[in-house]
């Protein structure tokens, strides 16, 4: 059965804010200190903000409105699956983001935003309908900034209570289709969490079986399609068992820029030597490359 137009203040309290931390044997300190390394990324997280009023702007005062990473943050540093893959999608076209935003016929002003309709996805790829989703349900997790942006706690909410999340409202991982033979549920999430937000066929891939000519040209695909990483549990300048997104590639030096959801907003860039990323990354999310098109994907867009 469907949730349908769920008004999830009402659902706050417990379903959103019962959720608990758990740590999931991620470090908290930054690696990248390390000599051996030749990046350099944040040192501390983000602190939080507070909400100031009922209503707010989806996605930064503008005159742009395009999502970003800088307006996300996984307080709830076990759910950076979610925000890593928010980040890569904004990253590769914000467009693509707002169109599975719906708005009512009435809601025309970016920066008064009470209550916005996100679409998901099911397991085969269906789009559902959309949860209605209220500005002070979500104003507490997933952004940055709650007064500047808060389409990532309105797509945090959706997905976790569309009834498909690879977690539960318990934030506990779901033991269900998602889990293969000998992997963890978290080893899949960043799998899911493409397909259930974006609605398009996603692949993991082994970081240690791809060659580095083919590493280099994927990542290069950041600037047009969603790719996350999931670090191993033994890394040298990352943090172990942390998801982050591949936001930026320079071509000319190799240099790859991360975003780490656990540290948040636009402290959360870092730059590491794409061979050494590679030996820290255990998995590889992407979708079949695809690039945004602003055909619409459904008939209540905001971009129709
Ligand atoms: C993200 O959006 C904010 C407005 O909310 C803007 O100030 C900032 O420059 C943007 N960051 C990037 C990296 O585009
Ligand atoms: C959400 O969608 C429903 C059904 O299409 C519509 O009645 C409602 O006005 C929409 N709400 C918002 C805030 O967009
Ligand atoms: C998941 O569920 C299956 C079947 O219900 C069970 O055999 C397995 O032990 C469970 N795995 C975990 C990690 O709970
Ligand atoms: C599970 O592990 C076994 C032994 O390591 C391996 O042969 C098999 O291919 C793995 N299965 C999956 C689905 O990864």
């Amino acid at each position: 059965m469907l949730i349908e137009n769920v008004l999830l203040s009402l659902l706050s309290s417990s379903l959103i804010l019962g959720i608990s931390a758990r740590g999931y044997g991620m470090d908290t300190a930054n690696r990248l200190n390390d000599p051996s390394c030749t990046g350099h990324g944040p040192w501390a997280t983000i602190t939080a903000t507070q909400a100031t009023g009922t209503s707010a702007p989806i996605a930064g005062r503008g005159p742009q409105h395009q999502p970003n990473c800088s307006h996300l943050w996984a307080n709830n540093p076990e759910e950076d699956w979610l925000f890593a893959s928010l980040c890569s999608w904004a990253q590769s076209n914000p467009n693509w983001v707002l169109s599975h935003l719906d708005w009512a016929l009435d809601f025309k002003d970016f920066n008064d935003t009470p209550a916005m309709n996100f679409s998901t996805y099911d397991d085969s790829l269906n789009l559902l309908n959309p949860l209605t989703i209220s500005y002070q349900g979500v104003n507490k997790d997933g952004n940055s900034n709650p007064n500047d942006a808060w389409w990532g706690g309105g797509f945090r909410n959706a997905l976790l209570s569309n009834g498909y999340s690879t977690v539960d409202e318990k934030n506990n991982f779901r033991n269900g289709s998602s889990e293969d033979a000998n992997g963890s549920v978290r080893d899949w999430a960043g799998y899911w969490a493409l397909q259930h937000l974006i609605g398009l066929s996603a692949t993991r891939e082994k970081a240690d079986q791809i060659n580095e000519v083919i590493w280099d040209m994927w990542l290069q695909k950041s600037d047009h399609s969603p790719i996350t990483i999931l670090t191993s549990p033994t890394t040298t300048c990352l943090n172990r068992n942390r998801y982050y997104s591949i936001t930026r590639n320079d071509p000319t030096n190799d240099n790859i820029v991360l975003w780490d959801p656990t540290v948040g907003g636009a402290a959360g860039y870092v730059v590491l030597d794409s061979k050494q990323l590679k030996k820290d990354t255990l998995w590889l999310f992407h979708l079949d490359w695809p690039r945004y098109s602003d055909k619409p994907r459904k008939s209540q867009s905001v971009l129709n």
